[in-house]
């Protein structure tokens, strides 16, 4: 098949694309040195060249935080960008998977959220996300709507590797125990992508791995994987002054994977031991 992968030189394309080639598709990742994704012209002309099979859109403003303060930048790359790629696919009849997040949702209430769950995300960040849903779905129905949550791999700045780097310079940390969800290992939820690619069961669906903790939670299970002794002190959010609101609920159903057909990903803490012995 032939796929383009957006957000090539990030955590998750980078794992994205190494699956896909290395099951013999031909690839074209492409990250900002390329186009960006706001340059509608140099979308449809760079989609139209390579005339793709599918694209799986990785490419984001990922910063959350920083979002806050530019609404309008944030919104451009992950609402419009997203829309030029829909765009972008649809002219060229291109399957498009689409990452988003579980930050689309407000979080109350401690159930998993359904894929088809009221969205009311909390910051820019999410609600950018959100944008870029509502522009694939309405663009394409050739779409798959993947909700990730708590990204973890090899390369980028993550919060396995902070919490490891901490657990090095200090005797205690605070940590963050009451927003609650699934780290993500980018390695597990590339081999599922380059498995529903290849499919037509398009739709919405949540892809983490398996289990639920809290952020604390995971740093404990991170320093004593590492052989630290540094203490996890749990706070609230409240406590953790950040710029941007979080949800607390972040757990995500994966029905909609059960119902289709497709395999959930292995526990968070077997997808973490694989991650720290270089997987
Ligand atoms: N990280 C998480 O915990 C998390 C959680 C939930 C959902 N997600 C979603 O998962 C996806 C992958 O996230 P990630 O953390 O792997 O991303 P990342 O490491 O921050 O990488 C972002 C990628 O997007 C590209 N990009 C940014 N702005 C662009 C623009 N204007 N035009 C073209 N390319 C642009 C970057 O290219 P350059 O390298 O050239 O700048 C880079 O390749 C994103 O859709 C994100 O929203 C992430």
């Amino acid at each position: 098949m032939r796929i383009m992968v957006t957000g090539a030189t990030g955590m998750l394309g980078r794992d994205v694309l190494r699956v896909l080639q290395e099951q013999g598709h031909l690839c074209r990742g492409v990250s900002s040195a390329d186009f960006d994704v706001c340059d509608v012209s140099a979308v449809l002309a760079a989609v139209a060249a390579f005339q793709p099979e599918a694209i799986v859109h990785c490419a984001a403003w990922t910063a959350v935080d920083a979002a806050e303060a530019d609404p309008a930048g944030c919104c451009a790359v992950n609402g419009m960008g997203t829309l030029n790629i829909a765009r972008a696919a649809r002219t060229t009849g291109a399957k498009l998977v689409y990452i988003s997040t579980d930050y689309v949702f407000d979080g109350s209430g401690d159930a998993p959220h359904e894929v088809n769950a009221p969205a009311g995300p909390l910051n820019i960040y999410g609600l950018s996300k959100w944008q870029g849903e509502k522009a694939v779905t309405a663009l394409t129905s050739r779409h798959f709507v993947l909700r990730v949550s708590w990204l973890f791999g090899h390369g980028g700045g993550n919060f396995v590797e902070t919490i490891r780097r901490l657990g090095r310079e200090k005797d205690r940390i605070t940590v963050v125990d009451d927003q609650i969800g699934s780290p993500t290992y980018t390695l597990d939820a590339a081999r599922l992508i380059a498995q529903m690619v290849l499919t037509s069961r398009y739709g919405i669906y949540h892809v983490t791995n398996e289990g639920f903790c809290s952020f604390a939670e995971f740093a404990r299970v991170i320093l004593r994987a590492d052989g630290s002794r540094c203490q996890v002190v749990p706070i609230s959010s409240d406590e953790y002054r950040s710029t941007a609101r979080r949800p607390l609920n972040s757990r995500l159903s994966k029905r909609a994977l059960d119902e289709n057909g497709f395999p959930r990903l292995p526990i968070w803490e077997d997808a973490l031991r694989r991650y720290l012995l270089g997987e």
